[in-house]
């Protein structure tokens, strides 16, 4: 039997259409389901919506429906959300569904018969936006923390859960899970606030009726949270159903704000009801747009999901919010953060790598993958290291470790340079090894990236590249021929005129990450010979301190006499693509200041050896 992963993002209320924040959890859960696929386990990834409760029964009024129909036509959203990013859940459910029914009603049935439900009146300060009562203590300036709307008192019968039962055995299972609460930090604050004594829960209200109705009482309907945790259950079929294979959930992944209900709240109606708790609850930070202003709509700064895919590749988008913002903790959005992760990363880190592997192997051999030969990237893949990140959830760690395998294999052109190997065995492995490394970023890349990697895969003629898992990140299993070069990202123009600030264009900067990514270093010219078939160039062999001399060619001939050059210490922009100028190679390309007619090579200002790196 092949081990489980049950994995949930929260049910969303389907007040409104889906912002980005519902967006990032979604493509957080998804990119966790499909690495566990690939791993061999057994998936089971929920989303969907919570149907019931005053705030949907105010909004479908306000757009003269009745719940039912406003809920049935929002919740084409969220799917919409789904195909549109690639999010692969195998259930989508809807509180307002009748197997969801039936599990809310057998959850119950048990906290009954343990005796923790009673009836009483509750009173308190109630904010109608969270559907949740607040002690003056949790309130920010007498406002709700979350809304920052005023509270109002509010008074009902209702029916209550003895939540103060469970306060002892809450308080042991937190400090004695170390997975409960993830990331670790939120330990803390939870068990702070069980220090205070836990009051009982009103699970019940009489003042709406959008909800499932109480089954003793028909004045009532349960209160949300109940009803809306339960669909972790109802998912799974309980109490039958895969319910046994599945449960207990291995990660509830939800926001700092719904922390204390699927914690403490949900952690002691399951123990009510002797359901075993989920093992993790993992909370993730919150997105704010650009500078980091909360999104609100009073901001206008909502970031729209369906806008932005009009725009950007959803795996541009999905790369994005996993490698900029590091799970468990706060990010925000912006199109230039975007932007840049997109032309740097995207196109040129991996596009080029495919773009250059590809046009070699079509041009050298013909497009056809030779036999499997020695074996020179596995040891620089380190797979172990990147599952391990994957197990700590830290998801944009595992991403930046499939980067310096890409980072690596880029490197690994440089340095073989097989646009002059002349040995055609030798020339056969580097480029079976480029396609092999790109073969197993492709796998690695799939939950993260489902388009792109298929692409990758396509290009470099997988058939089977559906059921290639992380089982064959194993060197040689590559053959055919590839097909002809496509560019796999096509780069995207940064525009941002802001007036404001003088006709302010973004494109004129760098930033530091860019600027790391230019290998410039010192070296000395060896060799200097007229190019053969151009009286512009000349063709220069540089030490730059590796094993063999760069050779480039340069546009000095106007400028410098070959054996003036000879002997100078210059500066190389090391890390360019390769080129052949007029039938010579050329690696690299020499610095030098340009005024008008003038061409004045740059050096330093003392000796140094060469391979010595600006920084
Ligand atoms: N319906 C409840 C959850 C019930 S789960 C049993 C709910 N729905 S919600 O639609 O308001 O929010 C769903 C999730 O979106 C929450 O986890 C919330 O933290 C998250 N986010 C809302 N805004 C967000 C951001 N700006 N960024 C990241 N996540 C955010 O609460």
């Amino acid at each position: 039997m092949p081990k489980t992963f049950f994995i949930t993002t929260p049910i969303y209320y389907p007040s409104a259409k889906p912002h980005v924040g519902h967006l990032y959890t979604n493509i957080c859960c998804d990119v966790l389901a499909r690495w566990y696929r690939l791993k061999g386990l057994k998936v089971h990834f929920s989303t969907g919506t919570d149907e019931h409760g005053i705030k949907i029964q105010r909004a479908a009024i306000a757009n003269n429906k009745t719940p039912k129909e406003f809920v049935d036509r929002m919740v084409d959203f969220f799917k919409e959300l789904c195909i549109l990013y690639d999010i692969s859940y195998d259930d989508f459910i809807r509180t307002t569904e009748e197997r969801h029914k039936k599990a809310v009603y057998a959850l119950f049935k048990k906290i009954k018969a343990e005796g923790d439900i009673y009836k009483s009146t509750y009173e308190g300060l109630y904010c109608v936006d969270c559907e949740t009562y607040y002690l003056d203590k949790d309130l920010v300036d007498g406002l709700c923390p979350f809304h920052g709307k005023p509270p109002v008192p509010m008074k009902e019968e209702s029916y209550f859960f003895k939540m103060s039962k469970y306060q002892k055995r809450l308080i042991e299972h937190i400090r004695h899970s170390p997975d409960f609460i993830l990331p670790a930090s939120k330990k803390k604050e939870i068990l702070n606030r069980l220090s205070d004594p836990l009051k009982d829960l009103s699970i019940t209200r009489s003042t709406f009726d959008w909800g499932i109705p109480y089954p003793d009482d028909r004045e009532h309907v349960f209160y949300v949270w109940l009803d809306a945790l339960t669909n972790y259950l109802t998912t799974v079929g309980y109490p039958a159903g895969k319910y046994k294979k599945f449960w207990p959930a291995d990660i509830h992944v939800i926001g700092n704000d719904i922390f204390w209900h699927h914690t403490v709240i949900w952690g002691s109606l399951l123990m009510s009801a002797k359901v075993k708790l989920p093992k993790s609850v993992f909370v993730h930070g919150f997105i704010k747009a650009n500078n980091d202003l909360k999104m609100s709509k009073s901001l206008g700064n909502v970031i729209d999901p369906f806008e932005l895919i009009k725009h950007y590749p959803a795996d541009s988008i999905r790369y994005f919010f996993v490698r900029e913002v590091p799970f468990g903790f706060d990010g925000s959005f912006s199109e230039e953060a975007l932007i840049q992760r997109h032309n740097t990363e995207l196109a040129n880190d991996l596009g080029n790598l495919l773009n250059r592997t590809i046009v070699m192997i079509n041009s050298y051999l013909d497009g056809n993958l030779p036999k499997k030969t020695k074996d020179e990237i596995s040891k620089h893949l380190d797979f172990r290291k990147i599952d391990a990140f994957m197990e700590k959830r830290e998801l944009h760690n595992a991403l930046n470790e499939i980067w310096k395998f890409i980072n690596f294999a880029n490197k690994y052109i440089n340095d073989k340079e097989p646009w002059n190997v002349k040995d055609r065995k030798e020339l056969e492995a580097i480029l079976y090894n480029l396609a092999e490394s790109l073969r197993f970023i492709a796998v690695l890349l799939k939950p993260f990236m489902p388009q792109a990697s298929k692409e990758v895969a396509s290009q470099l003629g997988i058939k089977d590249f559906d059921k290639q898992d992380f089982s064959h990140l194993k060197f040689g299993l590559l053959k055919g021929k590839v097909s002809k070069p496509r560019i796999l990202f096509k780069k995207i123009e940064l525009k941002v005129d802001k007036p404001e600030t003088g006709g302010f264009k973004m494109e004129n900067f760098v930033d530091f990450g860019d600027w790391k990514k230019l290998d410039i270093r010192v070296g000395t010219i060896k060799k200097a010979e007229p190019h053969p078939n151009a009286d512009k160039l000349v063709v220069l062999h540089v030490d730059i301190g590796e094993a063999k001399e760069r050779q480039l060619v340069a546009g000095l001939r106007q400028y410098y006499k070959p054996e003036e050059l000879v002997g100078k210490r210059v500066v190389i922009f090391a890390n360019l693509n390769p080129v052949n100028l007029r039938g010579v190679d050329s690696n690299g390309m020499i610095l030098a200041a340009v005024n008008n007619k003038d061409v004045v090579l740059l050096t330093t200002d003392k000796p140094i050896n060469n391979g010595a790196r600006i920084e």
